[in-house]
């Protein structure tokens, strides 16, 4: 079992870049991880260190071209990626740790 961060480590509707490629982003009680990877170019999300774009605690943008994808399925909803998604890294959290389930993050 591998623990990303604590939870209280990710802003609240916000998002961190907790192992190398690895974005969490949180919604109050709940997290959720992906790839740093824009599906339009292929290349990390933000454009400074740990400086995510988000909306009101419910949309990821992307600082490039401005693709929004939602938190909860990393699905793009506004962009020139719309529809494709970024790629999921399933967590669970167990006592305020993000725990990686199954797949190795090296
Ligand atoms: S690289 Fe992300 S929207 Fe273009």
């Amino acid at each position: 079992m591998n623990v990303l961060c604590a939870l209280d480590d990710i802003p609240d509707g916000g998002g961190f870049e907790a192992a190398p490629s690895v974005l969490v982003l949180r919604r109050g009680g709940d997290a959720w991880a992906y790839r740093n990877v824009c599906p339009h170019f292929s290349i990390p999300l933000n454009y400074e260190p740990d400086a995510f774009w988000t909306y009101e605690g419910a949309l990821l943008m992307c600082a490039h071209h401005s693709a929004m994808f939602r938190f909860e399925d990393g699905v793009c909803v506004d962009g020139p990626c719309l529809g494709a998604s970024l790629r999921h890294i399933p967590i669970r959290i167990d006592n305020g740790r993000v725990l990686i389930e199954g797949e190795s993050i090296t």
